[in-house]
């Protein structure tokens, strides 16, 4: 609580509850300028609307699956979801959907299908309808008739009473588990990844979301990689300088439809570098390079997201300098370097009793609070509805245990996790 307090500045609060004290959550979930956006970047920062520092400190919340509704719904309620990271001092979500709910969507006449229909094409009719009436037990707000984008408004309305930002993140195409280089979901033009239906998905979820006050982010597509089982693809089209057209293609198409969202843009091979971008060389195999030019209007809209996945590296000296060569060097600027805000979107470790103590994630807990860097944890979960074929998956990286119920490991928790949050927002 007490790091998203310290985001809102005083002027505010004295204006909003001029004579009630002390300030309950409930006045503050009524407060109107939360979260006091549209947010524009300066520099490395990001500012809200009164020209604050903002950054996120959060997870990752899954709805791009077969099953194209947000996580663990038949387990636990959106509410005591939300309020489980709202415990760690979190302040952000990473959302993430499939762009093939919105195709179905079009190809539906412009109406979205309900959840039964959804758990039953995905899980089968026995499974299917089992688990709706768990979600349905656990959510009574909903019925079979409820649809897939409901519960994705109702997650975001969630988000917006406890005061967490959401960033509704592109994580694939097809809906499936994310991600591999034969997926077919891999690069723009693969089986499934048309870039038509791209930015007509990403259009359709930047205008929903106006009625969500909590959005305040857009990722354009998750992990970006080579279409390795696609010769012809990769070899005329995996490199930055399509890269670079298509992410003006979709910054363009986001703005269009609503231009209040922060744009991330990620990078090549699982989006793991940016350097390039960063450092301002040829996007090769042309030799224009970067330009904030080519964003007219909203070139103030564009943070850059890495992830790393670096789990078995010896050294955080190492890891370090990997990591600002990969990118967050940005914030760090320098002769010839492109400045932009650069965010952790994805990383993530098995949540035992030690795997936490490694270099990995020790590293990661120093340097991305010490360079005032947000990022969001994988994974905000502890069971998939499905993964890779397999019903109730297991979750072994999830911060929650199987039935979203409690933390997968507490002594992470207490002994790193909300440590690492105080000290990004503080
Ligand atoms: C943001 O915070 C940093 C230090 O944490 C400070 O140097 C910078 O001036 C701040 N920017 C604004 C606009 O508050
Ligand atoms: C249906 O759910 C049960 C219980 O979770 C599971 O054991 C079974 O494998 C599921 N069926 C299919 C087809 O996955
Ligand atoms: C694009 O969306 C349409 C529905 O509007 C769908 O029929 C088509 O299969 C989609 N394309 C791909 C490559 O998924």
């Amino acid at each position: 609580m007490k790091p998203v307090l310290a985001l809102l500045s005083l002027a505010s609060l004295s204006a909003a509850a001029p004579n009630s004290s002390p300030f309950a959550q409930d006045e503050l979930s009524r407060r109107a300028d939360w979260p006091n956006g549209p947010f524009v970047t300066s520099g490395r920062w990001i500012l809200d609307a009164s020209g604050k520092n903002v950054t996120y400190a959060g997870a990752n919340w899954p709805g791009h699956a077969d099953v194209m509704i947000p996580e663990g719904l038949q387990y636990q309620s959106i509410e005591s979801i939300v309020q489980k990271i709202k415990s760690l001092g979190m302040n952000a979500v990473r959302l993430t959907f499939a762009i093939q709910m919105v195709d179905e969507i079009y190809a539906n006449g412009g109406n979205d299908i309900t959840i039964q229909k959804a758990f039953v094409q995905a899980l089968g009719q026995a499974n299917g309808t089992r688990v709706l009436n768990q979600v349905l037990a656990k959510n009574p707000q909903f019925s079979a008739t409820t649809t897939r984008l409901q519960v994705f408004d109702a997650v975001a309305a969630e988000l917006a009473k406890q005061q967490i930002y959401l960033h509704l993140d592109n994580h694939v195409s097809k809906a499936m588990w994310c991600c591999s280089s034969t997926d077919g979901n891999s690069w723009w033009g693969d089986t499934y990844f048309s870039v038509a239906n791209w930015t007509r998905g990403l259009a359709y979820m930047a205008n929903h979301g106006k009625s969500w006050p909590a959005l305040t982010s857009m990722g354009l597509r998750n992990e970006p990689r080579e279409p390795t089982n696609n010769a012809a693809l990769d070899r005329s089209s995996y490199n930055w300088q399509s890269w670079y057209e298509y992410m003006r293609q979709g910054a363009a198409a986001v703005h269009a439809a609503n231009p209040a969202p922060l744009i991330f843009l990620s990078g090549l091979s699982f989006d793991t570098f940016l350097t390039p971008v960063v450092q301002g060389t040829a996007l090769t195999p042309g030799s224009a390079v970067f330009s904030r030019a080519d964003f007219p209007g909203y070139a103030d809209k564009l943070v850059l997201e890495l992830h790393n996945y670096e789990n078995s590296i010896g050294s955080c000296a190492s890891l370090q300098s990997n990591l600002l060569r990969d990118g967050f060097q940005a914030l760090q600027g320098g002769s010839g370097i492109n400045v932009f805000p650069v965010m952790m979107t994805e990383f993530g470790f098995q949540m035992d009793a030690s795997t936490w103590r490694g270099v990995y994630a020790s590293c990661l807990a120093s340097f991305l609070p010490a360079q005032k860097a947000g990022w969001l944890i994988w994974v905000l979960a502890g069971s998939y509805y499905i993964r890779s074929g397999i019903q109730d998956y297991e979750e072994g990286w999830g911060l929650l245990n199987h039935d979203w119920s409690a933390w997968r490991s507490p002594s992470y928790v207490d002994g790193a996790l909300k440590t690492m949050v105080r000290n990004t927002l503080s």
